[in-house]
């Protein structure tokens, strides 16, 4: 360096990063974008406030000889890690420059991410990871494998401590995709697929054939197997879900969510005392009670096209950040099977983790009843969902709406499992079971005897509905701490959540729990 002026270091020091910053180079940037797909750095300036974008590593260099590597220049390894900031709060961050060897990664390349998810975590801040690639580098071999085996060693390693949030903007295969599996919230692109064994392995050895897409685009993993939470057109939609999924949630454990400005605004709703069908058959999209409730009406839905008969996902009341878990009696009439009490039982434990409390809105038939379930362990299964409820320890608010019935009301959030406050509209029916169930059981044979059995039949049901399908039996037993008007359950659920702000929840010292996996 001797005899340089500090001028034309600097000089050389801008062309350099001018050179890395164009990744693969012109050609393959423009190929990029013809897919309608913004470029590695793109994305990264979409998703984080303007100017605030600090990168680490980007004159990291592979190590490798072999296969045409030696003394070949790979731009950060292809892949932008760095901190920057969302509307002002710390997050660090992964984005992988498909145009650079496909994104493929190296072993440097899986240490740079590895290492930024440990700064993840000795910040306390979020952990962002932008996935585009074709999955290992096959010329780096097991190193590669190595680096990948770091990354999700540190995927939980965060895990419960900072919120993990990946997208999937591009190709994701093989193992590549357990480290998106492995993070709380996947956003993925419809420009994107994701999977184990791709179409041409699949065909060799099972036979099938397929479409990339329609194996593992995102439509296919919102709705068959459940693997992702948000579909986004492309990428700027993408990295807006991010931006707003992160507004709802606190930095780390050991912070609250932030909280919003509120005008306090709790006024009653009328719209609510109206809601609910006069035929108790009838079914009705509890979205639309939700957002007669929650601050401005907004509901940021998780899992929108899975297991629909269950909704889950984030809201506001008076501007605190809450879960609601509500059985939606338009699909399956809203009872729960393996998938709805997957989905809930992941969400919750989600909101427990990170300190938002959970608000439980029940009108529930019950379990899903079939062969197909029993087999396919809805009592596994549907069990995660009590250990859910039953271990979380953030304020727990239930509002029966309608239908509470049998191992279903136990389920959403009782007191029995823990609710620290619950709420019954008048319509609400807290029961072992419907009452045309329970009179076939009950009064079988007094039916069979009577001269006009319908007519015995109704009474018979009537009477059952008149003694037990009521929310009063079960705020006799204090099952219910009120029954309220609905139009005032924002406020009744705003005074909840202000009152429980503090609750503290002693629990035995363990390593950790057993959920039914
Ligand atoms: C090295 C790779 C690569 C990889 C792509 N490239 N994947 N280089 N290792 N894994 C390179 C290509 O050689 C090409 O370079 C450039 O990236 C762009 O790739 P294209 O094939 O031209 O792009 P496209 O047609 O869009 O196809 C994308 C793709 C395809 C579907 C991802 O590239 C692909 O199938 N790649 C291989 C996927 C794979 O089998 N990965 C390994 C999985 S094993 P040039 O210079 O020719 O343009 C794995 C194990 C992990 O991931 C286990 C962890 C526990």
């Amino acid at each position: 360096m001797a005899g340089k002026s500090m001028q034309s270091l600097v000089e050389e020091l801008r062309a350099k990063k001018e050179r890395l910053f164009e990744g693969g180079g012109p050609d393959r940037l423009a190929k990029q974008k013809e897919q309608g797909k913004l470029t590695a750095r793109e994305r990264v300036t979409a998703l984080v406030d303007d100017e605030s974008f600090e990168e680490f590593g980007l004159f990291a260099q592979h190590r490798q000889a072999g296969f045409g590597m030696a003394g070949k220049e790979v731009p950060a390894d292809g892949v932008v890690t760095g901190a920057a900031s969302i509307d002002g709060r710390l997050i660090h961050l992964a984005s992988q420059d498909f145009t650079v060897l496909g994104g493929s990664a190296g072993e440097v390349h899986s240490l740079k991410v590895a290492e930024v998810m440990h700064r993840s975590l000795s910040t306390g801040s979020p952990f962002v990871f932008i996935n585009d690639s074709g999955g290992a580098r096959v010329q780096e071999g097991i190193d590669s494998l190595s680096g990948y085996g770091q990354v999700f060693y540190a995927n939980v390693l965060l895990s419960g401590a900072v919120p993990q949030v990946s997208l999937i903007c591009g190709p994701c295969a093989g193992g590549a995709s357990y480290s998106p599996a492995l993070t709380d919230f996947i956003i993925q692109t419809r420009k994107a697929q994701m999977f184990i064994t791709g179409p041409q392995v699949i065909k060799q050895v099972t036979g099938e054939e397929i479409t990339a897409d329609a194996l593992g685009g995102a439509d296919a993993h919102m709705a068959h197997s459940g693997v992702i939470h948000f579909v986004a057109e492309d990428d700027e939609e993408a990295v807006h879900i991010c931006r707003r999924l992160i507004s709802f949630l606190p930095s780390n454990n050991l912070e609250e969510p932030p909280r919003l400005p509120t005008d306090g605004n709790v006024d009653p709703n009328p719209k609510l005392n109206d809601i609910l069908p006069t035929d108790p058959k009838k079914g009705y999209d509890v979205r639309d009670l939700i957002a007669g409730i929650v601050d401005q009406g907004d509901l940021l839905e998780v899992q929108s096209g899975y297991a629909m008969n269950m909704v889950v996902g984030f809201a506001r009341i008076l501007g605190r950040s809450i879960g609601i878990i509500a059985n939606q009696p338009l699909v399956l009439s809203g009872a729960i099977d393996i998938n709805a009490a997957n989905k809930a039982a992941r969400f919750i434990r989600f909101c427990n983790a990170f300190n938002i409390p959970t608000i439980t809105f029940v009108d529930v038939p019950g379990y899903l009843p079939g062969v197909e379930q029993e087999y396919g362990g809805i009592i596994r299964n549907g069990a995660k969902l009590l250990f859910a409820y039953s271990a979380a320890s953030v304020p727990k608010i239930q509002v029966i709406l309608r239908k509470s019935y049998g191992g279903a009301h136990v389920a959403m959030c009782s007191k029995d499992l823990g609710a620290d406050c619950s709420f019954a509209w008048p319509t609400a029916e807290v029961a072992v079971m419907g009452a045309e169930g329970a009179v076939e059981i009950v009064f079988r044979k007094e039916m069979q005897e009577a001269e006009n059995k319908a007519e015995r039949r109704a009474e018979l049901i009537a009477q059952y509905r008149e003694a037990f399908a009521s929310p009063y039996v079960a705020a006799g037993r204090r099952l219910v701490d009120d029954i309220i008007e609905p139009a005032n359950t924002r406020r009744h659920l705003a005074q909840a959540l202000e009152y429980l702000q503090n609750k503290r929840d002693q629990r035995p010292p363990k390593k950790h729990g057993l959920i039914p996996l």
